[in-house]
């Protein structure tokens, strides 16, 4: 094996910096056993020298001008652990225009910016790896892209968020409402001080665009992901969904109807014993359906400094390995497609409703009235219980109807809403996960 060393140049030394700088010094003799290359990080951009300190970097090794990474020849790789849009985007596009091949963990910057990433990529002849922009550790792009490449991709749905599973996971399992979890998550460090991209489903949006990219070889930004948080689900909805037989999850969900793209992010109902009813807590896992394996899934930590650095430091020896072979480039962009978005309203889906309703005759009839008129069918109805409102007898009822299309389900609501005999639409939430009918 010759022993001649590979230039890295890691932008951002914070959590999975850090975490990429460790496993490379404590797993060193196996990947260069698996490589035959040891890994050198040359320059680390990073402007706070306690973080580097910590770790017994060298100050020199330290910048804060990133041209003195991009216009060293010696650096052949660049990490990109800064999170966020600029100067992220730049850096990652000025590094691969100049034939420096790119490894990031960066989804903000993947889903909205591939396109133009992958351009700068072709031009400079280099590669652009980012297996840890989706699912933390778990390995689903090099999946898609390689090992199910044989396939029709027919459906990807992800829990893709590990902040929401914990809340979801945590309001089933002790009956607690969403505020009162989010709160306890936030004080144990499961939940950013804001956490609004986690609970406002924009996070998972990005993700299942990136999967969805490559699942269904078209480009599919966030801007193209209908998109519903889980600031809404109470322990009631969550209590009817296991009455019923159902767990609710925040599901990113893309398919591929006949070469139109369907991709959501919202929370669902989705029945116990499908596989992704099993994932608890922070994990993720991504459901994948092809035509010819089937249903797989894959799980894991989707976050996290260990997970995400396993990730990040995967794509590097891989590219280590192209470089070896002279078999860079082998990745390129892989939407060579341009299929249409399906719009929300053209999406079918079933739904969960829970009314507050005058309890008294023909009421039923009266909704069950507005869903025919809009060809929404009902599958199951449950009246739970009588309450007194305004000195008024209601009764809260469940419904759950058979796959509909969206828009009639929303024309339907709107008019539902407006009756006399209804006090309030407490929830909607879809139904995914049961044979499509
Ligand atoms: N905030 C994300 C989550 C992890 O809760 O899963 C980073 O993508």
């Amino acid at each position: 094996m010759k022993d001649s060393s590979i230039g890295i140049g890691l932008l951002g030394l914070g959590t999975v910096g850090t975490g990429v700088y460790k496993l490379l010094q404590e797993n060193a003799s196996q990947i260069f056993q698996r490589i035959g290359k040891r890994l050198e990080i040359k320059r680390i951009l990073e402007l706070d020298q306690k973080k580097a300190l910590a770790l017994e970097i060298q100050p020199e090794v330290l910048t804060k001008n990133i041209d003195e990474i991009l216009n060293d020849p010696d650096i052949q790789i660049v990490i990109e652990l800064l999170g966020g849009i600029e100067p992220a985007r730049t850096y990652i596009r000025e590094a691969l225009y100049q034939g420096k091949h790119v490894v990031t963990a960066n989804k903000d910057v993947v889903a909205a910016y591939g396109k133009e990433l992958f351009e700068a990529a072709t031009a400079g002849k280099a590669d652009f790896y980012f297996e840890a922009s989706v699912g933390g550790g778990i390995p689903v792009i090099h999946t898609l892209k390689e090992n199910l490449a044989a396939n029709k991709i027919e459906e990807v749905i992800g829990i893709v968020n590990g902040t929401t599973n914990y809340i979801l996971s945590r309001m089933s399992e002790e009956n607690v409402d969403f505020s009162t979890v989010l709160q306890a998550a936030q004080e144990a460090g499961y939940a950013e001080a804001d956490p609004a991209a986690d609970i406002e489903g924009d996070d998972a949006a990005r993700k299942i665009a990136i999967l969805a990219s490559i699942a269904f070889n078209t480009r599919v930004t966030p801007a193209n992901v209908f998109v519903q948080g889980i600031t809404r689900i109470t322990p009631k909805d969550i209590n009817y969904a296991q009455e019923l037989g159902y767990v609710i999850k925040l599901l990113a969900i893309a398919r591929d109807h006949n070469g139109k793209i369907e991709v959501r992010v919202h929370p669902a109902f989705l029945p116990q014993h499908h596989p992704l009813a099993a994932v608890h807590g922070v994990f993720n896992a991504i459901y994948i359906c092809g035509n010819a394996v089937g249903e797989t899934m894959f799980y894991g930590k989707g976050a996290g400094q260990m997970p995400t650095a396993s990730a990040v430091v995967g794509d590097l020896m891989e590219i280590v390995r192209n470089l070896e072979s002279g078999s860079t480039g082998r990745f390129p962009c892989g939407c060579y497609l341009d299929k249409p978005i399906l719009p929300i309203g053209k999406v079918h889906t079933k739904y969960y409703l829970r009314l507050i309703v005058k309890d008294k005759p023909g009421v039923m009839a009266g909704i069950a009235g507005v869903l025919g008129d809009h060809q929404v069918s009902i599958a199951s109805v449950i009246q739970k219980r009588t309450l007194i409102a305004n000195n008024e007898k209601r009764a809260e009822i469940v419904l759950i109807t058979h796959q509909v299309l969206e828009q009639d389900m929303q024309d339907a609501l709107a008019v539902i809403k407006g009756l006399p005999i209804v006090g309030s639409v407490e929830n909607v939430i879809r139904v995914e996960g049961e044979p499509r009918t």
